[in-house]
């Protein structure tokens, strides 16, 4: 059974003025992404990538089609069942990192455990066993300020594994970063593959892209390409 599969889903956004008509931003979008699949999303600016990970992140809703996460329809849940399920199940990578700037790396690694029913003893352990892995052991206490590009955005991938999702979506984590930082992202990225976890990367660089086992391209809110297992992935 794949773990996320999309059915001829649209998204319109409402226009901001009565009586215009809303904007279609996705259409008749079917896409199925197996349990630990690496998939690279790509197109061009304004091509509907982020709406389709907020979609497929459980924080939208699709206007149009049906989404079944791991064989659950989703439009039998209320906003309180997609954010559980987000929380236990997906984990998130922005661009711009999305850290809370007031907190410090291991603070902000331990958010997603909030409503964790794991014990804080344990989830500190893991928190502080992922930042290790991710090279920050000796940064646990600084906070995203006192951080480089590259190190706040290891935070977040951190922070995005805390749950031990099955899934991680991930909009341009390495956007703006140096090619040399972008590379240590990146086999983060492949570690968490082989690990198992599911992983939807968008990104407009071509290499990065040509890492993943499938790349699938949007054009104007269509899916337009697929391109499909890279042998060395
Ligand atoms: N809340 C919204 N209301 C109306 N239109 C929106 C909204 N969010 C996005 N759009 C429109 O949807 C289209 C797709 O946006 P989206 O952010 O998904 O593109 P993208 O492929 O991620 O682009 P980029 O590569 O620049 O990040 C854009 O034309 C945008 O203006
Ligand atoms: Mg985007």
């Amino acid at each position: 059974m794949a773990l996320v599969r999309l059915e001829g889903i649209g998204k319109i956004f409402a226009a901001g003025v009565p009586d215009e008509p809303g904007v279609e931003v996705l259409r008749e979008i079917d896409l199925s992404i197996a349990a630990g699949e690496f998939v690279s999303l790509q197109g061009t600016s304004g091509s509907g990538k982020s709406t389709l990970l907020h979609l497929i992140g459980l924080l939208d809703r699709p206007t149009s089609g049906r989404y079944l996460f791991d064989g659950m329809d989703i439009s039998g849940l209320d906003d309180d069942g997609l954010s559980g399920l987000r929380n236990q199940r997906i984990g998130f990578i922005f661009q711009s990192f999305h850290l809370i700037s007031y907190a410090t790396a291991l603070e902000n690694v331990l958010l997603p455990g909030m409503y964790s029913q794991t014990p804080q003893a344990k989830l500190r352990q893991r928190a502080m066993e992922l930042l290790d892995q991710v090279g920050l052991a000796d940064r646990v206490d600084f906070k995203p300020g006192k951080l480089s590009g590259g190190q706040q955005q290891r935070v977040a991938m951190a922070r995005a594994l805390l749950n031990q999702p099955d899934l991680i979506l991930a909009d341009e984590p390495t956007g703006q970063l140096d090619s040399t930082t972008s590379r240590e992202i990146m086999k983060l990225f492949h570690e968490v593959h082989r690990a198992g976890t599911a992983i939807v990367l968008v990104t407009h660089d071509e290499e990065i892209a040509a890492a993943a086992q499938r790349v699938v391209r949007l054009s104007d809110g269509r899916m337009a390409e697929e391109v499909k297992e890279h042998p060395d992935a």
